[in-house]
């Protein structure tokens, strides 16, 4: 089994991602807000490219949710606050998902074989799915409008660490390896590591302190997302279950 990373979506176009076993990391906010929504009921996550699309599929029992700026955007009805999706506000919804980064990453690596959604919060349960696996994976930071972001790369060092306790012979190309040497150095204190982060700063700034807090919590849940038919699901559906 091999690990790649991407550090940011910028040179990949979507048929890159074809027949790949793709992880999407968006720590700021995106995949930790995708995890907490589908942790609380919703029905699915479909991310989205753009706010134009966004608006013309909602309606009805969706929810739209993103943001522009970190902000949440006119006309929709949540933010990107991971602490927006509620047990109360979401379960048993579809949630329209448009964000700067994190939607975007999704969307490009929609072609993937498997595409899973990981964030710290399920970081454990992610690593025992691609154990399970045992094939070779990509885990796609969604970075920041296409640079470098640290705490998306420190998240994917922070997978390859727990992959590679728990299994032998995991090979890593040099990025993963970057990854993983970058997390042995300053991914011990997440929380204070997020808040030192570009990104992160911003989010202190505009009042989101509470989101950082939560979204720094390691195996808060054990769920493994992942996309299917462009949404994003917890569970099989029924008709695709071996009896
Ligand atoms: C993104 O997709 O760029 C982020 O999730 C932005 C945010 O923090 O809301």
């Amino acid at each position: 089994m091999k690990a790649h990373v991407l550090l940011s979506p910028l040179n990949a176009d979507e048929l890159f991602f074809s027949e790949k076993t793709t992880v999407v990391i968006d720590v700021l906010r995106a995949t930790s807000s995708v995890v907490a929504a589908l942790q609380n009921g919703a029905r699915e996550v479909i991310p989205v490219e753009t706010m134009e699309f966004a608006m013309k599929i909602s309606g009805g029992q969706n929810i739209l949710a993103g943001e522009r700026n970190s902000a949440k955007i006119e006309g929709f009805d949540f933010g990107n606050s991971p602490l927006e999706f509620t047990e109360e506000a979401t379960a048993g919804k579809s949630v329209i998902f448009y964000t700067t980064n994190g939607s975007k990453a999704l969307v490009r690596a929609k072609f993937s074989k498997n595409l899973f959604v990981a964030s710290y919060l399920n970081i454990t349960a992610v690593a025992e799915k691609l154990i399970e696996l045992n094939e070779d994976f990509l885990i796609l930071c969604a970075g920041d409008n296409g640079m470098f972001s640290l705490e998306d790369t420190l998240c994917a060092g922070k997978l390859i660490e727990i992959i590679d306790s728990k299994t032998s012979g995991l090979e890593l190309t040099d990025a993963a390896k970057a990854s993983l040497k970058l997390n042995s150095v300053c991914g011990e204190d997440i929380l204070g590591t997020l808040k030192e982060t570009e990104h992160g700063k911003e989010l202190l700034e505009a009042g989101f302190e509470k989101d950082l807090e939560f979204i720094s919590q390691i195996d808060f849940t054990d769920i493994v997302p992942f996309l299917e038919s462009g949404a994003i699901k917890i569970k099989v559906k029924e008709e695709d279950k071996a009896d």
